[in-house]
């Protein structure tokens, strides 16, 4: 059995690292010149300047060593390998197969994936085709002009954020709009004003049995068939993207139009499974696989490259440097780009379901801190909103800057203008307004301390020329490795999901208690509660 993280002695090193340099302040370290050089390192057309943060060469020295401990390199090839990395589902973890070109062999269970993979891939891109040349008729005829993808979590919150990201190479005669929400609120606004014979649904499920995307599908069916008024036209306005063949059926989706994936493919890492689907109806199949490709070479960096030049794992070990040695509880990523506004809201999902759990891999309580709270917008809305306290609050807050060299939308000098405040925050962070200066300026003497900005707030720039499909690809790669190392040095299982169980049994007992007059067992606030939603519904 491996020591316990907290007791290995590259824990203690760290430790003893973190009591030497934590009043060490980012000024202090920038009087070395080499220092952008030092902590600066290319991965394909990532570019990550790392020297903004509290670290000399020594500290990442120590945190590559605290990942040899935790057997990183073994426990990445187990996970390329198709090996049940996801023990409490007994599953392999290959998201990385999904985008790994033809002739590339990755079993489980004896069984070569990769060709099915493909299959589907295939399968999308003449359905895409199909869409998108107006080939694909509607029940009465019409070429379709909605998309409207239901699915929720993992098979809504990609979907959404790749087709934010790389709306400006989307065919723009397609509208595309998701339903992610039990709330009714959600499909009803969502179909305000879409006609039925125009519409296609996309029913995105791994599982089938989610209970928004179900009901939200029902009553989407219904809104067809009030329509249409006959359910052959079902065939024609629904698809399923779903590992269970079955429940698809039952639904009344003809299983030619569902495109399959399987148990290895977690929620949150479906993106490039079927779950992609709406994303290549809107760039195409080709800048589609653009987007693939980019997420593969990320994933042979990952593999590949030595971890003094690893991105993934250059990033974890920042993260976890600041989670647990200087006691960070949140991690902002801050995309200065409006194409990228819903990428933090897919990383909350992405990072938080996995690795928010408190249990190791051998079912014992954690003694650590393990997965951040992630949060963010885009800059530079979030700078008139909540930077003020990432500069002069009391928390420590490591923030990811990422941003590009050219604007998708290049009108007068709006990008300049973007990117000069994106340079300005990570410098403003580190380095900050000391008194000294601000008496130079003539500072009246009560507003120093209001106007003194302490500086040390550690961030990383991520930058890139320009957002590509393939760069989107890295990107994404970039932070599902990254939670990935961070999971195994803390050793919890990344994977799994337990945690949203408890709540939808409890949503599924409560359920029919809302109607009629049952008597209540809860607790009694929740009795309390029920009964006034009973009385006042
Ligand atoms: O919220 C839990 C969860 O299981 C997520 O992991 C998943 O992405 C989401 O529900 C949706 O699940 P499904 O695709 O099976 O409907």
């Amino acid at each position: 059995m491996t020591t316990k993280l907290t007791e290995r002695l590259e824990w203690k090193a760290l430790e003893a690292h973190y009591a030497e340099l934590k009043d060490l302040h980012l000024r202090d370290l920038f009087t070395d010149a080499d220092r952008a050089l030092k902590f600066t390192l290319t991965a394909e057309e990532l570019r990550l300047d790392y020297s903004k943060n509290r670290i000399h060469t020594e500290t990442m020295d120590l945190l590559f060593k605290l990942a040899e401990s935790a057997d990183l390199k073994k426990w990445t090839e187990s996970m390329f390998m198709g090996e049940k990395i996801n023990a409490t589902e007994n599953r392999s973890v290959l998201h990385v197969a999904l985008r790994s070109p033809k002739d590339a062999v990755i079993h489980v269970d004896g069984e070569n994936v990769v060709p099915g993979v493909h299959a589907v891939l295939d399968q999308m891109a003449s359905f895409s085709e199909q869409v998108r040349s107006g080939a694909w008729k509607g029940y009465t005829g019409k070429k379709i002009k909605n998309i409207v993808n239901i699915g929720i979590g993992g098979s809504d919150l990609g979907p959404v954020m790749a087709c934010e990201a790389l709306k400006s190479y989307a065919l723009r005669d397609l509208n595309l709009v998701f339903v992610s929400n039990v709330d009714g609120t959600h499909i009803v606004e969502a179909l305000q004003g879409l006609n039925a014979d125009e519409t296609l649904f996309i029913v995105a499920s791994k599982t089938f049995t989610t209970q928004e995307t179900m009901t939200n599908a029902y009553s989407a069916r219904d809104w067809c068939l009030e329509a249409l008024k006959d359910e052959a036209a079902i065939a024609k306005h629904f698809v399923a993207l779903s590992t269970n063949e079955k429940a698809v059926s039952d639904f009344g989706i003809d299983t030619a139009n569902r495109f399959a994936f399987w148990d290895w493919v977690g929620g949150r890492y479906s993106l490039t499974s079927a779950v992609g689907l709406p994303l290549m109806l809107a760039i195409g199949p080709e800048k589609y696989r653009e987007f693939l490709d980019g997420y593969y070479k990320m994933d042979v960096h990952f593999r590949t490259a030595p971890w003094a030049g690893n991105m993934p794992v250059i990033l974890a070990l920042l993260g976890i440097w600041y989670n647990n040695f200087f006691e960070a509880e949140t991690q902002a990523i801050l995309p200065y780009d409006q194409y990228m506004n819903r990428f933090a809201a897919y990383f909350q999902q992405g990072d938080m379901e996995s690795n928010g759990k408190s249990i190791t891999r051998s079912g014992e309580k954690v003694e650590w801190q393990t997965g951040p709270v992630i949060w963010g917008e885009p800059g530079t809305n979030g700078q008139h909103a909540f930077y003020q306290l990432i500069h002069q609050g009391t928390k420590l807050i490591p923030c990811d800057f990422i941003g590009f060299c050219k604007s998708q939308n290049p009108i007068g000098d709006h990008h300049i203008k973007l990117m000069a405040n994106f340079f300005a925050q990570t410098e403003a962070l580190a380095f900050g307004k000391t008194k000294e200066s601000l008496e130079a300026d003539g500072e009246p003497a009560e507003l120093i301390p209001h106007k003194t900005f302490e500086g040390n707030r550690p961030t990383n720039t991520i930058m890139a020329e320009k957002l590509t499909p393939s760069v989107l690809g890295q990107l994404i790669a970039l932070y599902e490795h990254k939670i990935f190392v961070q999971g195994i040095i803390w050793d919890i299982y990344s994977f799994d999901q337990w945690g949203v169980q408890l709540g939808k049994i409890l949503a599924a007992e409560i359920l029919p208690e809302l109607e009629g007059d049952k008597v209540l067992t809860h607790d009694v606030s929740t009795n309390a509660l029920i009964k006034y939603f009973r009385t006042n519904k």
